[in-house]
C-alpha cells in the first residue's frame, strides 16, 4: 500500500474572504479506506470536492495518481467518482433515468449500462422506486441513488460525502459492505463523516480536521493513543479502596477512588494492568475484576479539537 493514490498539497480555499481549507497536506495511499472526520464546517465537503475538481484550489494542488486537479482537471475526473453529501439530480426527474445516463457518461455501452444499473438498483432495493419522482423519494432513498452512482461507475478514487447520513441501520450497514466490496475490487475509498462509528467501523487511516486543519492523522489505533490518560482501567475490590491501596495505584496513573472501585486512567491500558494486579497482589489487595477500556474515538476527537476529555480526570 505505498502508491500514492491522492496527496493534497498546501491546500488552501477560500470563498471570499473565509479560509475553508486552510493549508492541508496530507497524502491518501491506493487501496486504503481514508477518512475525513470533523465537525460540521470543518471544511470536509470543500476538500472532497476539491479533490473531484468541482472546485478550483485558491492555492496549493491535489495530485490525483500524478495528476494536477490544476492542470490536468480531464484526467483527474476519469478517475474520480463521488457520492454528494447533497445529492443531486441534475436537471433529470428519475432515479433511473439519472443513473443510466450516468451510467452512459463512465463509459458503459447501452446494454451493460442497463444491466450495471438494474443490478445496482435492485441491489440497493432501489428498484422499486425507479420511476419516481425525485421529489417523492425519502431523504435515505435519495442518498442511496447517491450512492449507486459511484458504485456503477466503480472509480479508481471513490469519494462518498457522509454516505450514510439519513440511512436507516440496516441500510447503513448494507452500503457499508458495498463500499468495503468497491475497495476490494481496487478502489481507493476516501469517506467524509461525522459519525463515529461509521468511522472506526470503515476507515483504516483518518484525518481529523477541524476549522480547515488537519489537526491529527493516524490509524484509530493510532488516534487513540494520541490521547494522554485516554484508557481507563476499572478495579472492582473486595474490600473498601482506603488510602494505602489509592497511593500504591497512583504510582500507575490518575486514580478515582468510588467504594469499592477504582479507576484509573493511564497509558497503554493493557500493559499497565497486568502490573496493577502484581503490585496489589503482593500488597495482599484482593481484586474481584478488572476492566481496561480504551478512548471511544469521542474522547479523541473532543481532545484533539481541544474540548475536555473527561471533565472528573482534569
Ligand atoms: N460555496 C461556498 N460559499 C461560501 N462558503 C462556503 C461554501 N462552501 C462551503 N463554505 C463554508 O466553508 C466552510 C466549510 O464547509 P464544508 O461544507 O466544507 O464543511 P463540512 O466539514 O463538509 O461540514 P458538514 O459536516 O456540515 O458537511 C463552512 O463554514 C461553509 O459555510
Ligand atoms: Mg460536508
Amino acid at each position: 500500500m505505498t502508491e500514492k493514490a491522492i496527496e493534497i498539497i498546501n491546500l488552501v480555499k477560500k470563498f471570499g474572504n473565509f479560509v475553508a481549507v486552510d493549508n492541508i497536506s496530507l497524502t491518501i495511499y491506493s487501496g486504503e479506506i481514508f477518512g475525513l472526520l470533523g465537525p460540521n464546517g470543518s471544511g470536509k465537503t470543500t476538500t472532497l470536492l476539491t479533490i473531484a475538481t468541482v472546485y478550483k484550489p485558491t492555492s496549493g494542488d491535489v495530485r490525483v495518481y500524478g495528476y494536477s486537479v490544476v492542470s490536468d482537471g480531464d484526467k483527474v475526473r476519469k478517475m474520480v467518482g463521488i457520492a454528494f453529501q447533497e445529492p443531486k439530480a441534475l436537471g433529470i426527474d428519475k432515479p433511473y433515468d439519472l443513473l443510466l445516463w450516468h451510467a452512459k457518461v463512465v463509459g458503459y455501452s447501452g446494454e451493460e449500462a442497463r444491466k450495471v444499473v438494474k443490478d445496482v438498483m435492485e441491489d440497493l432495493g432501489l428498484w422499486e422506486h425507479r420511476n419516481k419522482y425525485f421529489y417523492q423519494l425519502s431523504g435515505g432513498t435519495r442518498k442511496k441513488v447517491e450512492i449507486a452512482k459511484v458504485l456503477i461507475q466503480k472509480p479508481k478514487v471513490a469519494i462518498f460525502d457522509e454516505p450514510t447520513a439519513q440511512v436507516d441501520v440496516v441500510s447503513k450497514h448494507y452500503l457499508w459492505d458495498k463500499i468495503k466490496e468497491l475497495k476490494e475490487e481496487g478502489s481507493t475509498i476516501i469517506i467524509a463523516t461525522n459519525d463515529m462509528f461509521e468511522a472506526e467501523r470503515m476507515c483504516e487511516r483518518i484525518a481529523i480536521i477541524y476549522k480547515g486543519k488537519v489537526k491529527a492523522i493516524g490509524t484509530i489505533k493510532e488516534l487513540k493513543d494520541f490521547v494522554p490518560l485516554g484508557d481507563t482501567i476499572e478495579l472492582e475490590l473486595a474490600s473498601y479502596a482506603d488510602q494505602h491501596v489509592l497511593d500504591i495505584l497512583s504510582r500507575f496513573g490518575k486514580v478515582r477512588g468510588l467504594g469499592n472501585k477504582v479507576l484509573i486512567y493511564v497509558n497503554r491500558g493493557e500493559e499497565v494492568a497486568i502490573d496493577i494486579i502484581d503490585a496489589l497482589r503482593r500488597s495482599g489487595v484482593k481484586i474481584v475484576r478488572i476492566m481496561v477500556k480504551e478512548p471511544s474515538l469521542d474522547d479523541v476527537f473532543f481532545y484533539i479539537t481541544g474540548a475536555k476529555l473527561k471533565e472528573e480526570i482534569s
